[in-house]
């Protein structure tokens, strides 16, 4: 594929077949995204790959995680409150506090795009529980046979996230040259012990979000293509 081909036919991948995603192409893609930019070289990142036994054990952790939370957030106030202090569930993220409702513009477009991926999965609005099983379906990383993880070295500050978002990019770009699917995924950033119990991670790298790695399948989740911005949206005029 040309470039550009890639760059358009790339869309975040929900769903995937069971094919194995073997070493071979695993390492040969992320020799690919470190040819990334980043600032001054610095590199500040570092990757956790979890594939097999050590992805399953992490999806159920996270899925437990999500679960219990999300039943604690639904608790009335001052139940809630004690729930939140006394149990395991509550998010460990390493950038707090996390992201709720997105500011101005932003749960908009938040907000349209979920709308269009419920619309293709046939997910009604108002239909609670069908939302939530579709966001625990971010836990098991949407099926997909690898996880790969993203910590940064946040001394190196907004630059980090620069570089690591460049990193990111490259990486689902030589995945989909190659066939292969992902879906970045911020929710896999809301929980880090469940990885401290299977990866030695340095504690000056702090997590940043998580990536689903694999083969697409025929899922019409998988056809999404939400809008992007004109033109005229993105470019600021001239005085
Ligand atoms: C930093 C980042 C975090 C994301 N987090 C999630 C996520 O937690 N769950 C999810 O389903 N998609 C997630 N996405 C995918 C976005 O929803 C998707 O990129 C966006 O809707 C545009 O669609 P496209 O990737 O198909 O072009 C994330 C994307 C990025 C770049």
């Amino acid at each position: 594929m040309q470039l550009s081909d890639i760059i358009h036919s790339r869309r975040s991948i929900r769903s995937f077949s069971d094919k194995p995603v073997s070493d071979e192409v695993l390492e040969t893609l992320l020799n690919t995204a470190l040819e990334s930019p980043s600032s001054s070289n610095a590199q500040p990142y570092k990757i956790a790959v979890a594939k097999g036994d050590i992805a399953q054990a992490i999806a159920k952790d996270l899925e437990d995680k999500f679960w219990r939370s999300n039943a604690i957030n639904r608790q009335p106030l001052p139940k809630k409150l004690i729930s939140a202090l006394t149990s395991d569930a509550m998010p460990d993220s390493d950038f707090k506090p996390i992201l709720g409702k997105y500011p101005g513009i932003f749960q908009k477009r938040r907000v349209e795009t979920g709308m269009g991926l419920y619309k293709v999965l046939g997910i009604k609005r108002e239909d609670k529980k069908a939302r939530d099983e579709h966001m625990a379906k971010n836990f098991s990383f949407f099926n997909a046979p690898v996880a790969v993880f993203f910590f940064v070295d946040p001394r190196m500050k907004h630059m980090a996230l620069v570089d690591a978002g460049i990193f990111m990019q490259t990486l689902m770009l030589a995945a989909t040259d190659m066939g292969l699917g992902t879906c970045a995924q911020g929710a896999l950033g809301i929980w880090r012990s469940p990885l401290d119990k299977h990866f030695d991670i340095p504690k000056e790298y702090k997590l940043v979000c998580g990536m689903a790695l694999g083969y697409p399948d025929d899922n019409v989740v998988n056809q999404y293509r939400p809008e992007k911005l004109s033109l005229d949206d993105l470019v600021i005029s001239s005085k």
